[in-house]
């Protein structure tokens, strides 16, 4: 298997020159375009790792996935989908256009900046307490008790942020956001700058993929009804608008954040971290999404197939 994954990282390496680096948040543009590593996690829990699959790198959009999880379990389906729905869109993830047409009423899904600044709202706590929550139960998916967030990244995206911003007052506008709408954002902005290596993805995935189990303890934390809902939500919403072609030619639900890690969870109780900070023009990682496709094809993961 290590093989296999240095022979894909070697064969996937030239993808990195036709991406760049996400800059419209500062702190991010100091990753190294060329870094590309995978770490995968198979169904008996062993581990396999192959390039930079030890750098850290904030999380993103990655973290939609873990507070639509602790939104539903506080929430349940009808308290969260009331406010955001589930359809996936060709809006690219930083829209908000369509939520101000009059027949717009939610954000199309909790994968897209809009649905997910709603998900973070309906999180209990207040303050510090939501991005708490988040950090608390990913040191347990992970077993790593040194997982935070990125202060730096934090401050980078809280001053730039202002697309965010304005989709934030809109929805406060349209009785979507609980809560106070700086609050809100302050607890967005540090969900999105959690620190993880692919090694931590990878148990996040493997935690997924074996619908809520922890890998060291198999505690199970999490109903395997939300599991279910997320996977879903991820195969059809995971990679913004690319999520369609991503399904046909890769086939595993998938969440991706712009410093360059994409969470992946196969259907064979695999978990796969992946991490290429060089993106294609939707926001994914460009030689991330090639290992994907490869590997996919390699070990059978395609869910369609
Ligand atoms: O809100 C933002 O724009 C970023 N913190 C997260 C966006 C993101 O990761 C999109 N992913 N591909």
């Amino acid at each position: 298997m290590e093989k296999l994954l240095d022979r894909l990282i070697e064969k996937n390496r030239y993808l990195t020159q036709f991406g760049q680096v996400a800059n419209y948040i500062p702190a991010l543009e100091k990753a190294n375009p060329e870094d590309i590593g995978i770490c995968l996690i198979d169904g008996k829990g062993k581990q396999y790792c192959s390039g930079a699959y030890h750098k850290k790198f904030s999380i993103q959009s990655i973290s939609k996935v873990i507070a639509l999880m602790v939104a539903l379990m506080d929430n349940g389906e009808e308290g969260v989908f009331k406010r955001v729905g589930m359809e996936p869109t060709d809006e690219p993830f930083n829209s908000f256009y369509k939520l101000d047409l009059p027949q717009g009423e939610k954000p199309a899904n909790p994968m897209i900046n809009s649905g997910a600044i709603v998900t973070t709202s309906l999180i209990k706590g207040e303050g510090e307490e939501k991005v708490n929550r988040l950090i608390y139960i990913l040191r347990k998916i992970t077993s790593n008790h040194d997982i935070t967030y990125n202060e730096e990244v934090f401050l980078s995206e809280k001053e730039t942020g202002h697309k965010n911003r304005a989709i934030a007052y809109l929805l406060k506008n349209k009785g979507l956001l609980e809560g106070e709408v700086e609050e809100v954002l302050d607890a967005y902005f540090k969900q999105c700058s959690i620190e993880m290596d692919c090694r931590d993805l990878a148990k996040v995935g493997w935690f997924l993929a074996n619908k809520g189990r922890i890998l060291k303890s198999k505690e199970q934390v999490c109903s395997e009804e939300i599991i279910t809902t997320i996977l879903a939500i991820m195969t059809t919403c995971g990679m913004y608008n690319f999520s369609g072609e991503y399904a046909v030619r890769v086939g595993i639900p998938s969440k991706s954040g712009v410093a360059g890690g994409i969470l992946a969870a196969a259907v064979n109780g695999m978990g796969i971290g992946v991490y290429g900070p060089a993106l294609d023009q939707y926001g994914n990682s460009i030689a991330g999404y090639g290992i994907l496709k490869d590997l996919s094809k390699e070990l059978n993961l395609n869910i369609f197939y």
